[in-house]
């Protein structure tokens, strides 16, 4: 009997050693890992299959095959001659197929099959060998005559009838020509075209690349595709390679022949431009077909033709069996390339079994089919929604194998990572394994054009090239997209808040507020008018702040009253390119101080004035007067009294010098003349001011006039001379105002009793003296 034992001294593993053997000695050196993530091991019915993903660089992979005679590389052509294919697809993906019969696996009566490998691969920059070990046992019973059309190799094995004697003595004649040059009987005859080739020695044969192999059960033989003693023919008009050796020894009392015979399709395989890879094989290769049992399927998987239809086409015309793939079919590996434009390809891993001979043999084919390139135009999307007050642009139908690495937006570069950016990046799932990008850029981003569309609108744009990098050969590909929006422009507006001292105006930052400057009249906001002026101004990435103290210039002035009055200040928003007027902000706040005297520039002197000094107790200032005693005040409440009256009335005395006008004035309670205790008001004018004055008798300045309030406890020299003009009462009027800024600096004199002082107006008509003791509200 033929024991296992004996198997497994089984000199194809010898003749694997001694033929094609070449240890490795980078695996001697290190460690070997299990099975990484990314490698995963298969049994199928008829081999092995390792498939490695492209986080390995498959460029830099290879595999050794282990078994217990050594480590051997497997090469092109060993796995060739040894029964291993290995197949890297343009996607990085790896794979490595096994036959049964391939000469380092150890086989256990046909039945249970073990495989040793070692893969040497690089992730990550790191290089590694991983150990992959794997017992098979397939289910599907041997048919008698097997079949493989494998991508590099044929291999045919039958059941083997032969005693155990003739094995025995094949046995004895493979170790004997493995390690002497004796001879055998063994020998084997090819034929080419119906034509018997001349015998030669088994050793002769393996020597030029054939491997013979008896197992418990099978003989083996397999051969490289062209070889010498090959041939190409045309079955049916499809290319089918054949290789025909005749195995026999010449045993003492009779012969023993053993034919074996394998027939490949080597049709390279078409397109249609309707979307379809074409493959053909004979449905006749071996008599009498059976064609129901035909099965067919993309990477390992075996469909039944009928299901198979279902996605692709399968179709059987004048003997041929014709296989169409849809391009997208699935199971297919796509692949991108960049070509100037963004293409893509299909690789089809086509898998085919035929049963002929009423199921005595079994073929099986294994081609690799791939499509033509063709476009693949990625989506650009705007689904900017003008209100979010941001540009939402969709970069979608992104392959799997095709990754975002940067963008510019208007020639800006954004590198990754995206995030604490002012923009957002999301990355969409889609369905068929492809993903999209949505950008968030907000209309405000500094990387935005602006520029005014018409008087009311603004047009934001921005070019967005997207940098999209192709896996695994990092060649890059660029994806531009232009969207622009419309948006109305509103001036910026500032807060402005009343305090006891002045007005604080505030203004936050925007981006589009480059668009408008700021005036005081007309003369732009900066931080040298602020200081000229006595503004405070403060500015900082956030917000603007000037805050204008009352009084300063800008300010005008209404409604003095007995409790104070009301001051306003406007703020200019003129456009940037053309300075035109486009807005105002105006704020008017009460003011309380206790003194105020006012000198506008149409000649009137309105006069709010304590008259605490001069008042006996018990009296009301509502009794005080003018120098013209029947000039009386309009307002007056305890010691407080209001006047207003044209200059040149009421008694005023009119002086001229240094080219100055001034009008001055006493006021009095009655009984108070003879007191040393006075509240002399006065209103200066500059003399070539008021030209009109002389030539049309009418009172008009171009300048505001400055007031002043003074109490004096010193005894008059003479008593006043009472004006003996009569005029009628006044009635209150607060005085106008006009829009200049013009008008002479404001100087602060010292004050002649430390509490006044003149205070320029917006525009200036009137001077301001004022006493600085708000009073309380
Ligand atoms: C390789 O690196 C990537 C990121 O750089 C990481 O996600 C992955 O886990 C790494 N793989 C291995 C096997 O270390
Ligand atoms: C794989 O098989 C080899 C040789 O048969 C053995 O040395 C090794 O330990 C095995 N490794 C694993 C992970 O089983
Ligand atoms: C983003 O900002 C957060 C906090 O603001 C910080 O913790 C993180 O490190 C930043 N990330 C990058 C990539 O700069
Ligand atoms: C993009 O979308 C916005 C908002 O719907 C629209 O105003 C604009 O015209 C669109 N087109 C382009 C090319 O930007
Ligand atoms: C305030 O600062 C911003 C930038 O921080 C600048 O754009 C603006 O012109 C400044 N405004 C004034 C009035 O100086």
């Amino acid at each position: 009997m033929c024991s296992l034992q004996a198997h497994r001294h089984s000199p194809a593993h010898m003749a694997c050693f001694f033929y094609f053997g070449v240890v490795s000695l980078l695996s001697a050196l290190v460690t070997c890992q299990p099975a990484p993530d990314g490698v995963h091991m298969e049994c199928h019915e008829r081999y092995f299959m390792i498939a490695v993903d492209r986080s390995f660089d498959a460029a830099q992979a290879h595999f050794e095959a282990v078994d217990r005679t050594g480590v051997y590389v497997i090469t092109e052509s060993h796995a060739a001659k040894c029964g291993y294919s290995i197949t890297v697809l343009p996607s990085g993906y790896m794979e490595l197929r096994a036959s049964y019969f391939s000469c380092h696996t150890a086989n256990q009566g046909d039945q249970v099959f073990t495989f040793s490998f070692n893969l040497l691969a690089k992730r990550n920059g790191s290089e590694a060998v991983y150990a992959l070990n794997e017992t098979c046992s397939p289910l599907l019973a041997w048919s008698p005559r097997e079949v493989t059309c494998e991508v590099n190799y044929m291999e045919v094995s039958v059941r083997s009838e032969l005693s155990c004697t003739a094995r025995t003595q094949m046995d004895d004649w493979n170790l004997k020509s493995a390690h002497s040059s004796s001879t055998s009987d063994w020998q084997v005859m090819f034929q080419m075209h119906e034509e018997q080739l001349a015998p030669m020695s088994l050793s002769d044969a393996h020597g030029r690349g054939y491997v013979f192999e008896l197992t418990d059960g099978r003989l083996v033989f397999r051969t490289p595709y062209e070889q010498p003693h090959s041939f190409v023919t045309m079955v049916n008009g499809v290319p089918v390679e054949v290789v025909h050796a005749t195995l026999f020894s010449r045993q003492s009392w009779f012969v023993v022949m053993v034919d074996l015979l394998a027939a490949c399709s080597v049709y390279e395989g078409t397109f249609e431009d309707n979307g379809y890879v074409v493959y053909e094989t004979p449905e006749a290769l071996y008599p009498s077909p059976d064609v129901t049992a035909m099965l067919v399927g993309l990477n390992s998987e075996l469909l039944e033709r009928s299901v198979f239809a279902e996605k692709g086409a399968i179709e059987i015309k004048k003997d041929i069996v014709q296989v169409r793939i849809p391009f997208h079919m699935e199971g297919g590996h796509r692949k991108s390339f960049v070509s100037g434009q963004l293409y893509e390809f299909y690789t089809f891993h086509l898998h085919l079994e035929q049963l002929f001979e009423k199921k005595a043999t079994r073929l099986r084919l294994h081609r690799i089919l791939a499509t033509p390139l063709r476009r693949h135009p990625l989506l650009t999307q705007n689904q900017t929604v003008v209100e979010e007050h941001m540009f939402t642009v969709y970069l979608g139908n992104v392959p799997d194998d095709v990754e975002l690495l940067s963008f510019q937006l208007n020639g800006h570069e954004m590198p990754q990572p995206f995030a604490n950016t002012s923009l957002y990046v999301e990355t969409t799932v889609q369905a068929n394994n492809e993903h999209g990008y949505t950008l968030n850029v907000p209309f405000d981003d500094p990387a935005i054009m602006q520029e005014f569309w018409d008087i009311q609108s603004v047009k934001h744009s921005l070019d967005i090239s997207y940098t999209l990098r192709v896996l695994p050969e990092n060649k890059l590909y660029c994806q531009t997209v232009s969207v622009s929006a419309l948006t109305d422009v509103y001036p910026p507006v500032m807060d402005a808040v009343c305090s006891e001292t002045g007005i604080t105006f505030r203004l936050d930052h925007r981006p589009l507020n480059f668009l408008w400057f700021f005036s005081v009249g007309s003369d732009m906001v900066t931080s040298e008018l602020a200081a000229q002026r006595g503004y405070r101004m403060s500015n900082d990435s956030r917000s603007l702040q000037l805050i204008v103290p009352v009084f300063t210039q800008g300010f005008q002035y209404a409604e003095i009253t007995l409790k104070g009055f009301l001051g306003t200040f406007e703020i200019l928003v003129r456009e940037t390119e053309t300075s035109a007027v486009q807005s105002s902000i105006t704020k008017t706040c009460p003011f309380a101080f206790s003194e105020v005297i006012a000198c506008s520039m149409d000649g009137r002197m309105t006069v709010l004035a304590d008259l605490a000094f001069i008042t006996p107790s018990g009296v009301t200032s509502s009794t005080s007067n003018l120098l013209d005693v029947y000039c009386g005040p309009t307002e007056a409440d305890g010691t407080k009294a209001l006047f207003s009256f044209p200059l040149n009335s009421c008694g005023s005395e009119v002086k001229i010098d240094n080219n100055k006008v001034h009008y001055r004035n006493e006021i009095f309670y009655n009984g108070s003349e003879h007191s040393n205790e006075r509240v002399v008001v006065q209103c200066t004018y500059p003399l070539d001011g008021l030209h009109r004055l002389f030539s049309m008798h009418k009172f008009e300045s171009d300048n505001p006039g400055s007031g002043s309030i003074i109490h004096s406890k010193q005894p008059t020299a003479a008593p006043h001379p009472r004006t003996i003009q009569t005029t009628t009462r006044l009635q209150a009027r607060a005085p106008t105002t006009s829009r200049t800024s013009r008008g002479p600096d404001v100087k602060l004199p010292a004050s002649q009793h430390g509490n006044v002082r003149y205070i320029k107006v917006l525009r200036g008509k009137s001077y301001l003296d004022v006493r600085q003791s708000p009073l309380e509200r």
